[in-house]
């Protein structure tokens, strides 16, 4: 099983937003014996909580499915994913510096290093926004969650028949 960790400031808008766009396409291609995916925060912020009311209307909105609840990342996660997805530069920061001791080392990238049309390198945080703000997430999301997908199954030779790249 490939297990890929989506990582934000809070968790309860872009990460589980992320994680359910995955799991809606790993599911669409056949593919849930091989990939799972779970989300975290670097901050203690909300934990335990749902995810945002605006993150669940966009998960509606799309017919997505998404049950989580907030929860900080942990040098646990090093052991336990084969790739760490931070949504901006400062989430990246943050989970290297915790890195530095872990022996084993999970690939860690920016979300948008899969997006082909990547404006600047952060998924922006919604969090101040109004709805136009997730909006504008899910369709970053949507776009780099298929490359990133696409990605992984090239690397792990998952060779889903359905699959363009
Ligand atoms: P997220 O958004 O990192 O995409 O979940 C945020 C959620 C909460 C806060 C900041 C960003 N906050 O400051 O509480």
């Amino acid at each position: 099983m490939v297990k890929v960790l989506f990582v934000c400031l809070g968790n309860i808008c872009r990460s589980p937003l992320a994680e359910a766009v995955f799991n809606k396409l790993i599911a669409e291609k056949g593919l849930t014996r091989h990939i799972s995916c779970d989300s975290a925060g670097t901050s203690d912020y909300h934990i335990g909580e749902p995810p945002d009311r605006r993150t669940l209307d966009m998960v509606g909105q799309y017919k997505l499915h998404l049950d989580h609840r907030g929860r900080q990342f942990s040098i646990q996660d090093f052991t336990d994913f084969d790739y760490i997805i931070t949504m901006d530069r400062r989430n990246r920061e943050d989970v290297k510096a915790l890195m530095n001791h872990h022996t084993h080392s999970p690939k860690v990238f920016l979300m948008r290093n899969f997006d082909d049309r990547q404006e600047e390198p952060d998924v922006p945080d919604p969090y101040w926004s109004g709805k136009e703000g997730f909006e504008h997430v899910y369709q970053i999301l949507q776009r780099s969650c298929q490359k990133l997908l696409a990605h992984i199954v090239r690397e792990h030779k998952l060779g889903s028949s359905d699959f363009s790249v």
